[in-house]
């Protein structure tokens, strides 16, 4: 089969468009024939190695354990192993693997669930991984209630056209952090307001959110304190920053540390694949309260380009590779 492979950890050039032999199927795992595969600033981290902190964090010291980039993908499966008990040859579905930029992926069971019969492929390959973490910063970590202001920092991209969707679901008032050229999109998708980061200040001391879901730009804690209610939350997903070691998980740590001194609730999310969210995330986007923003898409061969797109850090959406 066709797959994008790498075998050291480095830039675009390690990636190689060639072929491999189809994985082998375990007890618990589908055999999927990839039809779509999401690309998030994660598979850049994958690929480069970088920050280190990654590397000791089990996904391969020296070269990397997965030598097949992609983790978000839609299907149809193919194959079962002999302990599958939910799903069957010729079902749709979509989820999280190792390796999905690849005709075909092996998948865990509890990493899939049915497609959206609503959503083509490609729309449901741009799901997962943004959407867990939209998911689990408003809910689990944002604690995020009905009438709360929220703000979404970063509401254009991948993360932030799930969490202003999902945000308005939770029946919240929300306020998208976006430039300018995206604000008609963010106010598509939901937003009651948005905020124009090259012209406005959003902690400029003149409204203040009970929750603010940080996913770009770096701000530091206390500028992004300044726009909380004095008992509101903040809870930092990411924003890329160039330190080898900690990248931009630095601000993560940092509020977990602070975290115990302060008021303010701050916390710092790690995102899980969880089935139960996928089905979650699979009856709210059938109830047509949500929908994925797809920015781009780029056939297998095109890994490279898609992933120094997302790496420039302006996606519209989610870019998406057709397999
Ligand atoms: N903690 C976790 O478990 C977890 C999970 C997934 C992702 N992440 C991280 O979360 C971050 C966001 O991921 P993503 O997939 O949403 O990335 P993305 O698709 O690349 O989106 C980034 C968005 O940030 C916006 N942006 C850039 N600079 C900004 C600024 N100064 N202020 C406000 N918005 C700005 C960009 O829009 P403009 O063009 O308008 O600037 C773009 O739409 C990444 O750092 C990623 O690594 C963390």
């Amino acid at each position: 089969m066709k797959a994008i492979v790498q075998e050291t950890y480095g830039s675009t050039e390690v990636l190689e468009f060639t072929d491999v032999d189809k994985p082998a199927l375990g007890g618990g795992e589908l055999l999927v024939r990839v039809h779509a595969a999401g690309v998030d600033p994660g598979v850049w981290h994958l690929m480069t190695g970088l920050p280190y902190l990654l590397r000791i964090m089990g996904f391969g010291l020296r070269v990397p354990k997965v030598r097949i980039r992609g983790s978000d993908l839609a299907g149809r499966v193919e194959a079962v192993g002999n302990d599958v008990t939910r799903f069957q040859p010729g079902d749709e579905v979509f989820g999280t693997c190792e390796g999905s930029f690849a005709e075909y992926a092996c998948a865990r069971e509890d990493k899939l669930a049915s497609k959206p019969v609503n959503l083509t492929y490609e729309q449901a390959a741009a799901v997962p991984i943004s959407a867990f973490t939209a998911l689990q910063g408003l809910r689990d970590q944002g604690r995020v209630q009905p009438g709360q202001k929220v703000l979404i920092i970063g509401a254009a991209g991948g993360v932030g056209t799930f969490a202003v969707q999902l945000a308005k679901a939770f029946g919240a008032e929300v306020t998208g952090v976006c430039s300018t050229a995206k604000a008609d999109l963010v106010r598509s998708i939901g937003a009651d307001d948005v905020i124009d980061y090259t012209r406005d200040d959003f902690a400029d001391g003149t409204r203040h959110y009970d929750l603010i879901l940080d996913t770009a730009g770096n701000r530091s804690l206390s500028h992004l304190r300044r726009g909380l209610t004095p008992r509101g939350t903040l809870v930092i997903v990411g924003g890329e920053g160039d330190g080898r070691w900690f990248g931009g998980i630095d601000r993560l740590l940092r509020a977990l540390i602070l975290a115990p001194f302060l008021r303010h609730k701050l916390r710092g999310l790690f995102s899980t694949e969880r089935q139960e969210d996928l089905q979650f995330l699979r009856q709210i986007i059938e109830d047509g309260k949500v929908a994925p923003v797809i920015d781009r898409t780029y056939p297998l061969n095109e890994v490279p380009e898609a992933i120094r797109y997302v790496h420039q850090g302006h996606a519209r959406g989610k870019v998406v590779i057709t397999v």
